[in-house]
């Protein structure tokens, strides 16, 4: 899978890691980029389609999915996190309305157009979704839920030609972490290497540092290669 020539939706392209993967796919010679985005946005390069995109949004969701119409490679990056300490449910509720729901939602209404292309689907994850920070743990929820999600996902459509990646991102210098002073990657170095990650097919991707630090540990691991069993006994079952 080469960016060259592809269409890609980016979700939350704006700012943040979501814009850096825009400039990044443009910069590897996308042909069309679609910033999924929930205020107006302009953009110099003739390629940048803004799309009104709230990724809660049910019906904003099937505007955008009509007016795209083909895809290659869908990026669900758009994500909140905010501080909470499982004492509020509602905290729990939106965390999942946009992490997980958001994710889940974008993902179906682009499925056909994927499937035709034989294309890509690149969740923007966290390595909070291996081991909660408790700092944030609503968000760490949403985050292991949404993982989740995309290890199914990648058993269910392998049979119909759509990859499906995880993004395990660290630590980033967008708004998201502002407030943390631990080292972080720049949003340029970890778009780069989420897009070196889906062109050299790797299905978990680990863009920074302290993500890079533990990806032979997860790939060598117990939970992957349950992951892997899981998902050939479901591939055998529905063979049968
Ligand atoms: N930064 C990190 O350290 C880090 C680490 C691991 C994973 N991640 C993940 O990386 C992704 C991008 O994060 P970031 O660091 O770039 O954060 P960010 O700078 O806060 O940007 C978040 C983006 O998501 C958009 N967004 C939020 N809610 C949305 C909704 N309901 N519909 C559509 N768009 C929505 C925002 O749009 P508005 O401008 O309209 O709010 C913004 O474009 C997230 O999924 C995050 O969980 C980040």
């Amino acid at each position: 899978m080469t960016i060259a020539a592809k269409t890609v939706l980016v979700t939350g392209a704006n700012r943040g890691i979501g814009r850096a993967l825009a400039e990044e796919a443009l910069r590897r010679g996308a042909k069309r980029v679609y910033a999924g985005t929930r205020q107006p946005l302009a953009h110099p390069d003739s390629r940048v389609t803004p799309v009104t995109l709230d990724v809660t949004n049910a019906a904003q969701i099937q505007a955008a999915a009509q007016q795209i119409g083909s895809l290659d490679i869908l990026i669900n990056n758009a994500g909140i996190a905010l501080y909470d300490d499982l004492s509020d449910r509602a905290a729990l509720e939106r965390h999942l309305a946009v992490n997980l729901f958001g994710t889940y939602g974008v993902t179906q209404a682009y499925l056909p157009a994927l499937t035709r292309s034989r294309g890509a689907i690149v969740n923007n994850v966290s390595l909070m979704a291996l081991a909660p920070l408790p700092l944030t743990p609503a968000y760490s929820v949403s985050k292991a839920a949404a993982f989740s999600l995309t290890q199914s996902l990648r058993a269910l459509l392998a049979g119909r030609g759509v990859r499906v990646h995880a993004v395990l991102t660290g630590p980033t210098d967008t708004d998201m972490n502002r407030g943390f002073d631990i080292p972080k990657a720049s949003p340029e170095a970890v778009a780069r290497a989420i897009f070196d990650g889906v062109e050299n097919e790797e299905e978990d991707i680990f863009p920074d540092p302290m993500s890079a630090a533990m990806a032979d540990g997860w790939r060598g691991g117990v939970a992957k290669a349950f992951e892997r069993e899981n998902a050939a006994l479901a591939q055998a079952a529905a063979a049968a």
